[in-house]
């Protein structure tokens, strides 16, 4: 069996932030999350989290993991005995939570190495230009005999460029056994998982020539720098594969996000989470995106669209909102200041100026005239509002929700319509107009 430990317990104090560090985001994914889908493309078939501050915050975001939990954070070596109990036979990769760019390519050539030189344990190291902070790799005749920890480092070892990724392989039987023997005699008063390669007979190791994606993430300013890196690189990778995106300096976008190519993106724009583009929609300037579907040919622009599906030729914006479980149809359009909530609109309906849409079903050839709105909430809880086929809204309306309106019928402007409206009727709700003759003179 192959397993993994992923080291996530620890408080990431030089953050200063409320958020546990494996919890932060980068491009508002969590810092954990990386590591975790990239397991899923290696040969670990057992995985284990090891959490302690804060873990109330890993508990909610990671429903089906296993976790360990570490209750004081004594160090590195702790937080590793804490998992042990749940290692399958066989070796076991430890992984730092804080090094989220780490490749799945690396990880399987990792775990090849430690099976087939089957040796105590296999380090993967890097050369930095920078030392600072990581451990640093003494070898003597080429082989590696210890790490020492930055505090511990004297100024000749400082110098030392070859550094700790915190990333080890280890042959089970010898992690069981080693790991009770580090103590925590250092100036920190922790138990440095890297004394274990005092204990090692024989250790495999392998040296990055590419550095850049390994770096741990202990401050905000680490975590600036990868995710800079790992942004050029997606947008990199879009432009490459035909997604044409215009002042691409401007524009954001999440590692998980599909863009087919024929995609436009307009300057400005943000896309994160899960949003999938289909091709030749045109997006942005200035829209936002947040696990979205966007289907053929839709055209989206200074728009906000959250945890909802836009069907093909569909237009929406400038300016609209739309959110939560919606699903825009083919060929609507959705205009400036228009909030669409929780609602599934048909084929070819407008809500073009102004209004808000919530808790809705609303059918095709439907217009939704400026300014009208579903009257969804009163206060304790939130109603339906159905609308049918070919129903024109006039303008101003209120829909008290829950109601009805059926086929073809009519809604006059102004009305504020609270009983259900049967197919093909007229409903006008409204006082009558009263002209008195001559009044405006007298009044003025
Ligand atoms: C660690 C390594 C260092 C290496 C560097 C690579 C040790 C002692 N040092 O240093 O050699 O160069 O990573 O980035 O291992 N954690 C726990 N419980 C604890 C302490 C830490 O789960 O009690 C977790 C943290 O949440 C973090 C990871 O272990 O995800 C590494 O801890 P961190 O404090 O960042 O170690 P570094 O000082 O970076
Ligand atoms: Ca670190």
């Amino acid at each position: 069996m192959i397993n993994a430990i992923i080291l996530a317990a620890g408080k990431g104090e030089r953050m200063k932030s409320d958020v546990p560090k494996c919890a932060f985001p980068i491009l508002k994914k969590p810092m954990i999350n990386y590591i975790l889908d990239t397991l899923k493309k290696t040969k670990v078939d057992n995985r284990v989290i090891v959490v302690g501050h804060k873990k109330e915050v890993f508990f909610e975001m990671l429903k089906d993991e296993e976790f360990a939990i570490q209750e004081n954070q004594l160090g590195t070596a702790d937080a590793v005995k804490c998992a042990i109990s749940k290692l399958k036979d066989g070796i076991t990769i430890v992984l730092p939570g804080d090094t989220p760019l780490i490749s799945n390519l690396l990880i399987n050539k990792l775990l090849d190495l430690q099976l087939k030189d089957n040796n105590d344990m296999t380090l993967c190291t890097m050369i930095v230009e920078n030392p600072f902070g990581y451990g640093r790799i003494i070898r003597e005749n080429n082989k590696i005999k210890h790490i020492v920890e930055e505090k511990e480092a004297t100024k000749e070892i400082k110098e030392i460029k070859e550094v700790n990724t915190g990333i080890m392989v280890f042959n089970n039987e010898f992690l069981k056994k080693a790991i009770k023997k580090i103590d925590n005699n250092n100036s920190k008063g922790e138990y440095y998982l890297t004394d274990i390669i005092n204990f090692a007979k024989d250790i495999s190791s392998y040296t990055l020539d590419d550095p850049n994606m390994l770096m741990g993430i202990n401050d905000l300013n680490a975590l600036n720098i990868i995710e800079e890196k790992l942004e050029k690189e997606i947008k990199k990778n879009l432009i490459n594969s035909g997604v044409y995106i215009i002042n691409k300096d401007s524009v954001t976008i999440g590692p998980d996000v599909e863009i087919a190519p024929g995609v436009t993106i307009y300057p400005n724009s943000f896309i994160m989470g899960k949003t999938k583009i289909e091709k030749n929609a045109i997006i942005g300037p200035s829209t936002e995106l947040y696990n979205a579907t966007i289907n053929e040919n839709v055209l989206c622009r200074q728009s906000v669209v959250y945890d909802s599906t836009i069907l093909k030729d569909a237009t929406v914006g400038p300016f609209a909102h739309i959110r939560m479980n919606t699903i825009v149809g083919e060929k609507d359009r959705i205009g400036n200041f228009v909030e669409v909530k929780n609602s599934i609109l048909g084929v070819n309906t407008k809500a073009s100026h102004l209004s808000y849409l919530g808790d809705s079903e609303i059918g095709n050839n439907v217009n939704i005239g400026c300014g009208s709105i579903t009257v969804n909430y009163d206060g304790k809880k939130k109603s339906k509002t159905i609308i049918g086929n070919n129903v024109f809204v006039g303008c101003n309306s209120n829909l008290i929700a829950p109601i009805t309106i059926e086929d073809d019928s009519f809604i006059a402007a102004g009305s504020t319509i609270t009983d259900n409206v049967e197919k093909e009727d007229l409903a006008i709700a409204r006082s009558k107009q009263i002209n008195k003759k001559g009044y405006a003179r007298k009044y003025k």
